[in-house]
């Protein structure tokens, strides 16, 4: 795709990508090396880590760790940085989700995704705090529009991302000014494991695509070309906010049309 960002805009920064071994974190943790950046990618899987790194290319690291373990995530943090000598952007999208009532989910199931998504997120930020390169360093949380959005079937998903977009606010106003922190909400990515898992069978030039203001699925390179805009200097005065990534599929249903008379 077309990109309005220059080669070379991310020289000299550090990213820490959690969550950033598969799908739209990959995307954007390859985006950031494209650009420049020195990039650590980390997820529970240590084969699919060590692919991550490969596919990105440029000296990346692919490390595994739990990001309901802070201390894992703290060691990997503090690898990083031992590593490439500095840390100045940091995303949080790790993420687990699957399709179920709220009756055919056990107490565990809740927690899990909560786990995840939500402390998940927390762990992260909270564990880089002290390592990031400041004034300057930006954080992004990997958010959905469920956090908006009330969607059967999806209660973990939808109170885990509410309180991380809630997360977003009180930490940006807690770091500012050194440390900016913001949110990005993709809309239905085609490609993802997310979309495989929540919309079984649809795909992308499916003709699910009516109710979509953009006509369309999003594509990774789009939602990480937000986060590029995110953490460059061209977001200087932008904080606490959640980006929508998504075709304007928050706004709700575009495919209604004027009854026939
Ligand atoms: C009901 C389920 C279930 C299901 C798991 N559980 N799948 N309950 N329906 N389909 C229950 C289990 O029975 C167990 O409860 C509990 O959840 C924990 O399951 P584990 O398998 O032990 O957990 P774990 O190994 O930690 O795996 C986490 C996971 C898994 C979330 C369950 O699916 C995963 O690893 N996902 C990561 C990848 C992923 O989901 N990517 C998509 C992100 S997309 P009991 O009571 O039996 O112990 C995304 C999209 C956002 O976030 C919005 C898009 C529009
Ligand atoms: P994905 O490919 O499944 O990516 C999830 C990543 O998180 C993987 O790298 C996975 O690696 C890692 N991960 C999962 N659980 C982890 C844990 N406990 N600790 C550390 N890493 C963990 O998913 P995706 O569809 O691209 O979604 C990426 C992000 O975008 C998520 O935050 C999701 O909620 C958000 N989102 C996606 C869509 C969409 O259309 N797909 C829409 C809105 C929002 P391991 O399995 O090896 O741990």
């Amino acid at each position: 795709m077309e990109s309005a960002f220059r080669d070379g805009l991310l020289n000299g920064k550090t990213a820490f990508v959690a969550g950033g071994t598969s799908g739209i974190n990959l995307g954007i943790a390859k985006r950031f090396a494209q650009l420049g950046a020195k990039v650590c990618v980390v997820g529970r899987n240590p084969e699919k880590a060590a692919n991550a790194a490969a596919e990105i290319g440029a000296g990346a690291l692919g490390m595994s760790a739990d990001v309901r373990d802070y201390a894992a995530i703290r060691g990997a943090l503090e690898a990083t940085v031992a590593e490439f000598g500095k840390l100045d952007i940091v995303v949080s999208g790790a993420a687990g989700n699957f399709l179920a009532p709220a009756m055919g989910m056990s107490a565990n199931a809740f927690r899990t995704v909560v786990d995840i998504d939500l402390n998940g997120t927390f762990n992260v930020f909270r564990a880089c705090h002290d390592l990031l390169n400041t004034p300057g360093a930006s954080l992004i949380a990997i958010t959905a529009g469920q956090a908006v959005n009330a969607s059967p079937l999806q209660i973990h998903a939808c109170a885990a991302k509410a309180g991380i977009n809630q997360a977003v606010r009180v930490l940006a106003m807690e770091w500012g000014p050194d440390i900016r922190v913001n949110g990005i909400s993709p809309g239905p990515i085609a490609g993802t494991e997310g979309m495989s898992r929540l919309a079984p069978g649809q795909s992308a030039d499916g003709g699910h695509q009516e109710r979509i203001p953009l006509k369309r699925w999003g594509r990774i390179e789009e939602v990480a070309e937000s986060a590029v805009f995110l953490c460059s200097t061209s977001a200087s005065y932008v904080t606490g906010t959640i980006l929508d990534c998504d075709g304007g599929s928050q706004l709700g249903d575009a495919s209604r049309r004027m009854p026939a008379a």
